[in-house]
């Protein structure tokens, strides 16, 4: 009998989890400019990143807008829908409120942009979390 060495491709591959928050603050919502990787570097994002092992959405969420943004948020609801990354990735977000601090690109973004509902369109979000925001936006005050 041989041994194997790598597991064969599974046919369902556990999917690593990224959380982005729509943070909202005064009826506007936080959009941040990606710095890297260069594939990525100048599109939008709601920012956020990679579930730990072990770790909730929540808390994932929590650490993550800490260490790129420097606040402090509070997560409410997930919102609905789920859409894939690259392979063997999806993105889930949850809303959150801004608690305290003022965001700053500290990680990861060059530019943080609040967006009012009729300024959602302004800016050139990635692809895949297009229709995360277009989901973002139900949260958002009609203008
Ligand atoms: O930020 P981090 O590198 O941990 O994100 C993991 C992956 O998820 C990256 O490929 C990133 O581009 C992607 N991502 C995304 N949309 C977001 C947040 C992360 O496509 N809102």
């Amino acid at each position: 009998m041989t041994e194997r060495t790598t597991e064969p491709a599974a046919p369902h591959e556990p999917v690593v989890v990224v959380v982005a928050g729509a943070l909202y603050d005064g009826g506007r919502l936080l959009a941040a400019r990606r710095s890297a990787p260069v594939e990525l570097a100048g599109r939008w994002e709601l920012p956020g990143g990679k579930l730990e092992p072990g770790e909730s959405p929540e808390a994932a969420l929590v650490r993550e807008l800490r260490e790129e943004l420097g606040v402090d948020v509070e997560p409410g609801e997930r919102i609905p829908g789920e859409w894939p990354l690259k392979p063997g990735y999806v993105l889930r977000v949850w809303t959150a409120r801004l608690l305290s601090g003022e965001p700053r690109p500290l990680e990861d973004h060059d530019e943080l942009r609040w967006l009012s509902r009729s300024e959602l369109d302004s800016v050139d979000w990635l692809d895949q979390d297009r229709p995360a925001v277009a989901e973002a936006a139900r949260w958002l005050p009609a203008p």
